[in-house]
């Protein structure tokens, strides 16, 4: 007797054809109570990567390649770059996408490989308070910085950038 295609039983047999409605509604994309957030924070993996790029490769040209290259780099450096808005913007945006995007990166790490949702809960607590201290620590710095820093006597240190000779103290 031989049997008919339709009559074969399949290894798949059982396991439903994507896209039939007889799929387990915990893996359905349209979960209602999960709402966007996945979504969102898979976009802004993308786009933050993308807008990384442009501002790391910028950052580490302006400090390594242009002038003097590393040899350039000491606190007067910085402080010529910070008493500039544009650098201030540039690295506030480059520290809240890095943070917030390898925050972002860590989570989903942190999600796919442990297990135990004390584990989950705990290494996730430790990483959001970890990258609040970074962020709000690094903005506090961007923005209350002090080039031209003064000892008792009232003189300039003498790390001080060329430009504060000219503030007056
Ligand atoms: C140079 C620019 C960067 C680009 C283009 C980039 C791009 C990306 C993309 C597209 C993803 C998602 C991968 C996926 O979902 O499969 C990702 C994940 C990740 N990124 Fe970045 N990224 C950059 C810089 C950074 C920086 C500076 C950090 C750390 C502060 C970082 C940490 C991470 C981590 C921890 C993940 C998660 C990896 C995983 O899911 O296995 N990335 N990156």
């Amino acid at each position: 007797m031989t049997t008919t295609n339709s009559d074969a039983v399949l290894p798949a047999q059982g396991i439903e054809a994507p896209r039939s409605g007889r799929i387990d509604p915990k893996y359905l994309r349209s979960n209602p109570s999960a709402g966007s957030f996945e979504m969102v924070a898979w976009v802004f993996m993308r786009v933050s990567g993308a807008a990384l790029v442009v501002l790391i490769f910028v950052h580490l040209w302006v400090n390594l390649m242009v002038g003097d290259g590393i040899h350039q780099i000491d606190f007067a450096f910085v402080a010529g770059k910070w008493s500039n808005p544009v650098w201030q913007f540039w690295d506030l945006t480059m520290l809240w996408l890095a943070m917030l995007h390898g925050t972002n990166g860590m989570r989903t790490i942190i999600n796919d490989y442990a297990e135990k949702d004390s584990t989950r809960l705990w290494l996730k607590s430790i990483l959001y308070l970890a990258a609040t201290v970074i962020i709000i620590l690094g903005t506090m710095v961007i923005f209350t910085f002090e080039a031209c820093l003064v000892n008792e006597a009232g003189e300039l240190l003498e790390y001080a950038p060329a430009f504060c000779e000219n503030v007056t103290q």
